[in-house]
């Protein structure tokens, strides 16, 4: 059984049909990158599994648990981490703050929310260094670091990550994509979201392609990476880039 099962996932804002029956599977200790353009659904598909989007029919297994009536909380209960798009972070609270904010189902557990924070910490050390700052004054990469650091708390079994790396400069891109491997290496699963196909394809296990609301392509990641079609749409053509 995976972790993450989608079934003839169908999701709409009202006449809008952003997702017409995909399905897709996370087994337990994978990297699944799900990639496509802008508008192909992408962001539909995380927001409909952490249950802030209710779909018009399919369904959602996570961990063995039918997620569709669920609430979001309820899920966050069941093991998901979701690190949003455009991170989503409170510029006008403390970097511990923030970190913190991920935990609030341990409110009446604080030492051991004061325990994961620690323990999040030595995996970012730059984060703990600037713990008492307001995270408005993060860079990007320090900010995407802090969402997914805040993710974290609650120790997720499957770690969702919409676009981590919009935004960021080549090297940070590089630097995210190390620290999805090395949450993965300490035994989380992961779904990640991005338009970067090519780190992402150099990453993942598998990936899926979606294109306006369907699942085009789906497969091994180093497959993909070398398919004619993922090439000229995602990888800008170039045969001897994507290596
Ligand atoms: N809140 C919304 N209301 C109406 N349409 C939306 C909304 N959010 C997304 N859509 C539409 O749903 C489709 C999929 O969007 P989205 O999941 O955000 O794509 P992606 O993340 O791949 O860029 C697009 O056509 C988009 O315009
Ligand atoms: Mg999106």
């Amino acid at each position: 059984m995976g972790l993450l099962e989608i079934r003839d996932l169908h999701v709409a804002y009202g006449k809008i049909e952003a997702l017409r029956g995909i399905d897709l599977d996370v087994a337990e200790g994978e990297i699944v990158a799900l990639l496509g353009s802008n508008g192909a659904g992408k962001t539909t598909t995380l927001r409909t599994i952490s249950g802030l989007l209710r779909p018009r029919s399919g369904q959602v297994l996570f961990a063995g648990t039918e997620v569709n009536r669920l609430r979001a909380h309820e899920i966050v209960a069941l093991g998901l981490g979701h690190v949003p798009e455009g991170r989503r972070i409170f510029s006008s609270l403390t970097v511990d703050e923030n970190l913190k904010l991920g935990g609030f189902l341990l409110r009446k557990r604080p030492n051991e929310l004061t325990r994961r924070a620690q323990s999040l910490y030595e995996t970012f050390p730059r984060l703990y260094e600037r713990r008492t700052q307001l995270a408005g004054t993060l860079s990007g990469g320090e900010q995407q670091m802090l969402a997914i650091a805040r993710a974290l708390v609650l120790k997720p079994k499957l770690l969702i990550l919409d676009e981590p790396s919009m935004g960021l400069a080549p090297k940070l891109v590089h630097m995210i994509f190390s620290i999805i491997s090395k949450i993965r290496a300490e035994g989380v699963s992961i779904l990640v979201v991005e338009q970067n196909a090519r780190q992402a394809l150099r990453t993942a296990d598998r990936a899926y392609v979606l294109e306006s609301g369907r699942i085009a392509l789906a497969g091994p990641a180093r497959e993909l990476a070398s398919d004619r079609r993922v090439r000229a749409a995602y990888l800008g053509g170039d045969a001897t880039a994507a290596g």
